[in-house]
Formats: structure tokens, sequence, C-alpha cells
């Protein structure tokens, strides 16, 4: 399998990394508008380098293309990819709302190509754990669930997308979309959404949010992410059930910490990404696992329909937040 990755950012240069040591799989170029970040990252794995996603599908033979590129930019590369019969790997979240979302699944249904998408926290043991626990019901049914993602102080990053919610959707569709995709794949659907935010106040650096999530289960999780907890990026989750109590804290692993307060766009580098005591971190396993998955012709555990749930409720949180009410999701899926 040959693969191209565009987008060399935080996560571009993670799944180079990760492609290094995955077997029967070889990165063989890579794309990026500043050609000097591209240049560093092609002559340290020694591959080619391209300005554009374009360039680099004319001149390479590529099986998979990998688009790490910042959230509104991905239909655009997604479907350019497609159309070019190449495999996609995209980051996520899928896209910037569901009719994004739905054309690019489209768009590899008609080229027939996979389209995979980069929710690697079903990768991460404890949540995997989390989720087989909570189905042998030995816990017995799900009560309510809290969920936490954040820390690092605000992610700076190309052209300081993450600070524009066009883009970037903010916190709510960036970054604790990670716990709507693990909840949605533990419990089911969601019925009904409610959710607070600092969003829309003049700094947006210092965002915090705070969903609701009422299950079609029963079950009510309250899923809390934030950019302003500077203590170093962390997540935990807490499964409060029938029989039982099930909890992580990332954070207990480590006992010596230190933290440092980041100003200024000068002094940040990327966005804090987190990190996992295993071998094989989750990114190179969900990478492994999408290139497995196309050698056997299997679909991918996290196909662009299964993220298309997870841009729901993430869009149905957006819409609570801006109008105070609660959003209901099941009628508007049929
Ligand atoms: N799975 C995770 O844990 C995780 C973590 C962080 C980010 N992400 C996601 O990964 C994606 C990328 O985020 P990031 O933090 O790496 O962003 P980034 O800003 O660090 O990197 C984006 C790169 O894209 C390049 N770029 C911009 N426009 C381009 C174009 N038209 N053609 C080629 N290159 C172009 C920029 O020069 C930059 O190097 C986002 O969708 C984000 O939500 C996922």
């Amino acid at each position: 399998m040959k693969v191209g990755i565009v987008g060399l950012g935080t996560m571009g240069t993670t799944h180079a990394a990760s492609y290094q040591r995955i077997a029967d799989c070889e990165l063989v170029a890579v794309a990026d508008i500043q050609l000097e970040r591209c240049k560093t990252v092609a002559e340290r794995y020694g591959v080619r380098s391209y300005a554009s996603l374009g360039e680099m599908l004319a001149s390479e033979t590529l099986d998979v293309v990998d688009v790490c590129l910042p959230t509104h930019l991905h239909r655009e590369h997604v479907e350019m990819a497609a159309a070019a019969g190449k495999h996609v790997f995209c980051e996520k979240p899928l896209a910037r709302n569901r009719q994004e979302g739905e054309a690019m699944v489209e768009a590899c249904r008609k080229a027939g190509v996979t389209l995979g998408i980069g929710h690697v926290v079903r990768f991460f043991p404890e949540y995997r754990r989390a989720k087989e626990i909570i189905e042998s019901g030995q816990l017995g049914k799900v009560g309510t669930v809290y969920t936490y993602r954040g820390g690092g102080g605000f992610p700076m990053a190309w052209q300081d997308w993450y600070a524009n919610y066009q883009w970037s959707g903010g916190l709510t569709l960036d970054m604790i979309i990670h716990d709507f995709d693990f909840l949605r794949w533990t419990l089911g659907e969601v019925k009904r959404v409610y959710a607070k935010s600092t969003f829309g106040r003049a700094y947006n650096r210092l965002e915090h949010v705070l969903v609701s999530l009422r299950f079609e289960s029963g079950a009510i999780a309250n899923v809390e992410g934030s950019w302003l907890d500077i203590g170093g990026f962390g997540t935990k989750f807490e499964f409060a059930c029938e029989k039982g109590l099930l909890t992580y804290n990332s954070k207990d692993a480590t006992s010596f910490r230190s933290y440092q307060q980041r100003t200024g766009l000068e002094s940040v580098q990327g966005v804090a990404v987190p990190e996992s005591v295993v071998d094989k971190d989750p990114y190179t396993q969900e990478l492994e696992h999408f290139v497995g998955c196309l050698k056997r012709g299997e679909e991918p555990l996290i196909s662009g329909d299964g993220a298309l749930g997870a841009v729901d409720i993430a869009m149905a949180a957006l819409e609570s937040i801006k109008t105070g009410n609660p959003v209901t999701l099941s009628s508007e899926r049929g």
C-alpha cells in the first residue's frame, strides 16, 4: 500500500511517524502548502514532497490518501482523492456539518473507494476496555456517564484555524466529538442533546462546554470539554451503572507533572494530543487497522457513515448552545 499524506501539521506528522511502524505499507509522498515544513518531513522519511494534493496525485501512484488538513478543507480534498480512485483516511471530525459529510461519503461510495475516519479514541485501550465491560453486562444497566477532555491551553495551528469557528466548529465539533463518537459506539443512539458553553464571548480561546446527552437506552451522559484548563492535556470518564462504577483519569498514571501557561501565537506549537502508554500508540493502531481493512476488503471500524453520527451530535450541541433549547435527534434521522 503506497500512502501520501496531505497536511503536515500536528496530525500529518503524527501519521507520517506511524506509517513507519506499519508493515506492508509505505509512506511515499507528503504535501503541504508550507513548503519548508513539507521538505523537512519529506527528508526525515526519504519521501517526495509536493505543494498540494493535486500535484501529489499528478506525480505519484498512490493507493491511499491520508487527509490531515484543517476541518473546513476535508471535503474538497477527500472528494479530490476519491475522484482519483484513491482510498481515503481522513482525520476527525469528518466534516464541518452533515451536508458536507454526506457529500464526502457519497463521493467515496460513487468512486468505489473506502473512507475511514480518525476517531482514534476507539483505539485507546482504556476506552476499548470500558466498552467491553459495559457490553458484557457485568455492571448492569448504565445510568449516568461523565466524560472530560481538555487541557494544554488553546491550540495554535496554521492560520490560527482552531480560533475560526467557521473552519473548526470550536471545541464542540473539534474536540469533544471524540467523546460523542465513543459514547455512541458504546451506548447506542442519542435521542436528545442539551448544551451550554462560553462560546460567543469575545475572547473565544477560553471556551468551555458542557453537553448533556440522553440516549435511547435511557442513559444520560454529561460531556465536558475545555480549552481553558492549562493543566496539561487529560481525559476522564465515569460510568455509573446498576451494579458498579467504572472510572478512568488519564492523569492518574503520572505522579510528576509540570505545566507551563502558553501565551501568544509565537510560543505555541500545534494542538495537544493525548498520550498513551501502550507500545504501539493508538494513532498507529488506527492506521494499521485501516490499511489492514483495505487489504482484506473489509469495512473499517469507523466508516464515513459511522462518523456522520458523531457530527450529528456535535451539530445538535452547537444548535442547543445557540438557541438555549434541547435538540431532539432521533426524529430528524428518521
Ligand atoms: N485525532 C486527533 O487526536 C486529532 C488531534 C488534533 C487534530 N486533529 C484533526 O486533524 C486535522 C488537522 O489538524 P492539525 O492540528 O494537524 O492542523 P495543523 O494546522 O497543525 O496542520 C494543518 C496543515 O495543513 C496545511 N495546509 C493548509 N491548507 C493546505 C492545502 N490546501 N494543501 C496542503 N496543505 C495545506 C498547513 O500548512 C498545515 O501544515 C483537523 O481536522 C483536526 O481536527 C485530530
